[in-house]
């Protein structure tokens, strides 16, 4: 994925949206926000993935995170296509703004063009990227799928509940495998056992390993 990554600034764009312009740093504010992208309005796999969104704002407001999608088509369409995702799912609305790129800049600059996807003019389609931007306005993590392929926002909401934890205890720790919050974080490999028992006094436990290197310790977090 070459172009922004991990760690980079996000661009600091001017677009309009469904809920009127919007200057991307202000937007993400001192929080974290989703940005994610779709490659086009009126499309079925995006319908589903919009209305799937919609039914977990919820989760992402209580955990102080935002949501912004964008899709390359213009206001008017998008407002049109509103009407279309919530009457999928009866009963939801879909309280997130959605930007416009109609020239397909934006796209360009936040590294969620899809090369294998064209319109009918024979321009790139934005991929189904999904930054997780952080209050400094660094890209914490990315998801790229391809255009076949609607993204999965338990797991969305879940790389949401690791970066909080990450973040919660200053990188000390990070989330193994399948984890789920509740479950135990492992301590992270720059933290000696001296230090990782002052940060955890309840105790850790070393996965007792043929190596005998003591890396993999497990912590309630
Ligand atoms: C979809 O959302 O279903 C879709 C969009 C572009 C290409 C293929 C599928």
């Amino acid at each position: 994925m070459p172009g922004l990554t991990i760690g980079d600034t996000i661009p600091n764009l001017e677009l309009d949206s469904t809920q009127g312009r919007i200057r991307i740093h202000d937007f993400v504010g001192d929080g974290y926000a989703i940005i994610f992208s779709h490659p086009a309005d009126f499309t079925p796999v995006c319908t589903t993935e919009m209305a799937a969104m919609a039914g977990y704002a919820e989760e992402f407001k209580k955990r102080g995170v935002k949501l912004l999608g964008i899709s390359c088509d213009d206001v008017a369409s998008h407002k049109e296509w509103i009407k279309d995702i919530e009457a999928f799912k009866p009963g939801s609305k879909l309280t997130y703004p959605i930007m416009a790129d109609p020239d397909r800049n934006a796209i360009r600059e936040l590294n969620m063009v899809d090369p294998d996807e064209k319109d009918a003019r024979g321009v790139s389609l934005p991929s189904r990227t999904l930054h997780i931007v952080g209050p400094d306005k660094t890209v914490k993590l990315s998801f790229l799928y391809p255009a076949c392929t609607g993204r999965n926002m338990d797991e969305v909401l879940r790389a949401v509940d690791s970066l909080l934890t990450a973040a919660r205890h200053k990188g000390k720790v990070a989330t193994p495998a399948n984890w789920k919050p509740g479950d135990r974080a492992v301590i992270g490999p720059s933290v000696s056992d001296e230090e990782a028992r002052k940060l955890f006094p309840d105790g850790f436990e070393t996965a007792d390993l043929p190596s005998k290197k003591g890396y993999l310790r497990f912590a309630k977090v």
